[in-house]
């Protein structure tokens, strides 16, 4: 079988096709055989060695991927040959809270990776996707999909609140979906006028350009009647956090999600002590955030937004293109 692997320095350049033995099923284990993979924002980290130079090379990248089971080992019992099933991010977070050796399980991160034609991954690492999404947009679920559910759902947003999302990325966009789906207020901010009209076209309520409007905190707070909204999905990171503290309101909400614009920074807690913030780290989510997932896409039969589908070999491509920033909604690689 073929897989993409990084080899002998961490880089796009780097990523290599090699042929591989194809995997068997080892008992209570399942061999997929990868129809689709979506790109997360930290395989492009994880590839240029940004995201743990510690991974030892060569390794598999990319967290995401879903296909058919085309075998199974003894002792299985949950999946049978032919179900269309994805690869839960962390393989040993299927429910409760996270603890380190859950963490360590994530996939892509130099243990198994999904940009191969076949793996082999527990029965319990793996859940049905919804029957209404083509294999690409199947694909799109595992990281960018549960990591939104659980800032938004799971973090409770009702009809009638306000939701504060950053740029039409992966998971900002997916929080579009749940935001909406959850009767909620929707304003986004994005660097291009186009991708906030369809961002409207999706739902969301208002949108500010950030670059146009560099203080869309002040923005925010006059949609908001100087008021604020209730949850912010952060995707910035230290760059924009300091701007989410003052668009959220007194008792308020922030999921911390991701560090798009850096991870170092100096911030100011007394906004947060004066505004009695919530300030929740996320870390993706559980197979239990999954499966609740699939059952509201299924039944809103709601569609991931896939903004690209690269061929198999065009891998490095995906990644620059990533990189670019042009994109709206998820990237995808077809794989079989
Ligand atoms: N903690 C977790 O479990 C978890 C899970 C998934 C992702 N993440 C993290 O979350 C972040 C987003 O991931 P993703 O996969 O959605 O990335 P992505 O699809 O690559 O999103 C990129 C988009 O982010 C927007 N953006 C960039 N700089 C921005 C800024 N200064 N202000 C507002 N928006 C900005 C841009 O939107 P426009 O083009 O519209 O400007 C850009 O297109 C990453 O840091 C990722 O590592 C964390």
């Amino acid at each position: 079988m073929k897989a993409f692997e990084v080899r002998n320095s961490f880089g796009i350049d780097s990523l290599t096709l090699v042929g591989k033995p194809e995997p068997s099923p080892g008992h209570g284990q399942v061999v997929i055989m990868v129809k689709a993979v979506s790109l997360n924002y930290r395989d492009l980290l994880i590839v240029k060695g940004l995201y743990n130079p510690k991974i030892s090379l060569p390794f598999v990248p990319f967290s995401d991927g879903i296909g058919d089971v085309v075998s199974v080992g003894e002792g299985v019992s949950r999946v049978k040959v032919g179900d269309r099933v994805a690869g839960i991010f962390m393989q040993k977070w299927l429910f409760g809270e996270v603890t380190e050796e859950k963490a360590k399980s994530a996939l892509g991160g130099g243990g198994i990776g999904m940009l191969s034609e076949y793996v082999a991954l527990h029965e319990d690492g793996v859940v049905h996707v919804p029957g209404h999404l083509s294999y690409e947009e199947a694909a799109a679920l595992p990281c960018a999909g549960v990591t939104a559910w659980h800032a938004v759902v799971e973090h409770g947003v009702k009809p009638g609140d306000s939701v504060l999302l950053l740029g039409t990325g992966g998971v900002s966009l997916f929080a579009l979906q749940f935001a909406r789906m959850s009767g909620a207020r929707i304003i986004i901010t994005s660097s291009s006028d186009k991708k906030l009209e369809k961002a409207r076209a999706l739902g969301a309520t208002d949108g500010i350009n950030y670059r146009s409007a560099p203080d869309w905190d002040d923005r925010v707070l006059e949609l908001t009647g100087g008021a604020g909204v209730d949850l912010v999905v952060e995707v910035g990171g230290a760059g924009t956090l300091p701007q989410s503290l003052r668009a959220v309101r007194m008792g308020g909400r922030i999921s911390l999600i991701g560090v798009l614009t850096g991870a170092e920074g100096e911030i100011n807690p007394r906004s947060i002590i004066m505004k009695k913030i919530r300030v929740q780290g996320i870390f993706v989510g559980s197979g239990e955030m999954f499966e609740a997932m699939n059952r509201a896409v299924s039944l809103h039969r709601l569609h991931p937004v896939i903004d690209r589908v690269f061929p198999f070999e065009d891998a490095r491509e995906a990644l620059r293109y990533m990189e670019g920033g042009a994109h709206f909604g998820k990237i995808c690689i077809r794989v079989n």
